[in-house]
């Protein structure tokens, strides 16, 4: 036993997770020394990577992959839409950046409602009325202000040449522009490049968005919310019908914001706070979960599944009707998340039968499976540490593509509560704290992440998914923290979810044993297997033991790491 035990450990490292079970280091995504960063794009990881090697931060490579995004990943990059950051520098200080969209000041509360008080189909959903004022060339200039190291051409010159030279097509892309197609002439008068077929192998170059980011280049921030393109910007949406104004984007602001912090384990989660809802059902989720040996019940198993699903429900149910924008509503977030009040919440879960939703609250609602947002992981080589999550919300946003400055618009409205009740196109239902009012900004469920265990850095972490963002998160730490898998292997994981309303778990199709399903449908459980073919597309790093890093990216997508 002794011998075997010396053999394997030659092949397999112990690292110290909670039940000591090997590690499977066959297992392991890209390993690096120094510095890395994973993206939804080869291209985007790249330029990221190119920074730090250059000597830049963490910083830098974010201000770099976020615009690189734009232009490898138009599908969910972006500079027409809006996201977060959440950042621990090598000192440990933490804190996060919020440069989510707002509603224009023309917005109202009732904007997407007819005259006899119903939703208005696709209204917040495709072409101009759905754009919410962007942020993220606001965020990228504030991050690099703020933390950056490297004069801002050095980081986006390397950008405009990709948009010059342009982007190979890959087969997922192909797809994916297949598939939206038919949407792009209802939201646009004009054609536009994505009309075209394009095929694997494919070039698409960017001439019109090298320009724009050649003039932010030069004038800064100012020139995207003041200067010439917010001219042409708001022309061409007003052209299309939008209500989006100059004053809208002279006036457009980030926020730098306190993270949610909480303890699970050994482990410090620090996630972003509202106006995204990630931080808190994140931790309403894990502190409900603690008290229960996840581990000894087995990754994945008929147990682990009900704690995490009961949790899920509660946690959902609140977001619906707590959340929204902090600086317009109150939220009782330390209540949400403090012990007690999750203990009660709690407390009517048994092991013998499913919670019903109705019992917590009641609705009828549908959910659509998507990944159109994006989030990239950075670890540079001095220590920092960033976690990014940016979208256009759905598919290429509103599909509503400005052709004169070469980018998507977003349609980041719908993540507002049309009407309280109403679900939107993530089955999310909302309450009066997420009505659409000017200014404000719509609850998110994006959930940029970083964990520390024992004061150390240990994981950056992210994923899209609209409301299924959370729950992949959180399924992805506790793979490696109760599980002991790689990061690769975490992210890689089959995943389940559920979000209060409908009441039904969704599970990757073909990836949970018949036995599993059948055995929680006798709990009580209603269950699919259809609608959701992935669970969030997760990018994640997570610094092993000797202080190397390894890479997480997505099978589920063209996800890949880079570092040195
Ligand atoms: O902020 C949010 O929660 C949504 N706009 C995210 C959208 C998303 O993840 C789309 N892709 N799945």
């Amino acid at each position: 036993m002794k011998k075997i035990i010396l053999i394997l450990s030659v092949y397999v490292a112990f690292i110290s997770c909670k039940n000591n079970n090997l590690v499977d280091e066959s297992k392991r995504g890209l390993i690096v020394e120094h510095a890395m960063v994973v993206s939804a794009r080869e291209e985007a990881s790249k330029i990221g990577s190119d920074i730090l090697q250059k000597g830049g931060n963490a910083f830098d490579a974010m201000a770099a992959t976020q615009l690189a995004l734009a232009v490898a990943y138009p599908y969910a990059g972006n500079i027409g839409g809006g996201g977060f950051m959440v950042y621990r520098k090598a000192n440990g200080e933490i804190g996060s950046l919020d440069y989510r969209e707002k509603a224009p000041l023309a917005a109202t509360k009732d904007m997407y409602l007819d005259a006899a008080g119903n939703v208005i189909p696709d209204k917040s959903t495709l072409g101009a009325m759905a754009v919410g004022v962007p942020g993220s060339v606001a965020g990228v200039f504030a991050v690099h202000e703020k933390f950056g190291s490297l004069p801002i051409e050095d980081i986006i010159k390397p950008v405009i040449d990709l948009a010059k030279k342009g982007i190979l097509v890959t087969k997922k892309q192909e797809e994916r522009i297949k598939k939206y197609q038919p949407l792009f002439p209802k939201a646009n008068k004009d054609s536009i490049v994505f009309d075209k077929v394009w095929k694997e192998n494919d070039t698409i170059k960017y001439p019109a968005l090298a320009e724009t980011l050649t003039r932010i280049m030069k004038h800064g921030s100012d020139e995207f919310y003041k200067g010439e393109t917010a001219k042409r910007l708001v022309k061409f949406i007003q052209d299309n019908g939008g209500i989006i104004t100059e004053e809208d984007l002279e006036k457009y602001e980030v926020k730098w914001r306190t993270p949610v912090t909480f303890e699970y384990d050994d482990l410090k989660i620090i996630s972003m706070s509202p106006p995204s809802s990630g931080g808190i059902c994140l931790a309403q989720i894990m502190e409900m979960i603690e008290p229960y040996d996840l581990d000894e019940f087995g990754h994945n198993s008929v147990k682990a599944i009900q704690v995490i699903v009961e949790a899920e429900r509660r946690a959902y149910a609140d977001r619906s009707y707590y959340l929204g924008d902090p600086d317009f509503v109150t939220i009782p977030g330390e209540t949400l998340i403090s012990n007690e009040y999750l203990e009660d919440r709690m407390a009517s879960f048994s092991f013998e039968k499913a919670t019903l939703s109705a019992e917590i609250s009641h609705g009828n609602v549908q959910v659509v499976e998507s990944n159109e947002t994006t989030h990239y992981s950075i670890v540079d080589q001095f220590g920092n540490s960033v976690s990014v999550t940016t979208t256009l919300n759905g598919a290429y946003g509103s599909k509503l593509y400005c052709s004169d400055l070469g980018f998507f618009l977003n349609n980041e409205m719908d993540d507002f509560s049309s009407k309280p009740g109403v679900p939107n196109m993530f089955g999310l239902i909302g309450a009066e704290a997420n009505s659409i009012a000017p200014e404000k900004r719509m609850l998110s469920s994006m959930t940029p992440t970083i964990v520390e265990k024992s004061g150390e850095l240990l994981m950056s972490v992210g994923t899209p998914g609209g409301s299924t963002i959370i729950t992949a998160v959180l399924q992805t730490i506790l793979n490696v923290h109760e599980y002991n898998m790689t990061m690769q292997q975490a992210v890689n994981a089959p995943r389940f979810h559920h979000q209060w309303l409908p009441d039904v778990v969704f599970f990757e199709p073909n990836s949970f044993s018949k036995n599993i399903i059948e055995k929680l449908e006798n709990l009580g459980y209603s269950t699919n297997e259809e609608r959701s073919p992935v669970i969030g597309k997760v990018d994640g790093i997570l610094i092993l033991e000797n202080g190397k890093l390894e890479g997480g990216a997505d099978r589920r997508g063209d996800d890949t790491a880079i570092g040195f």
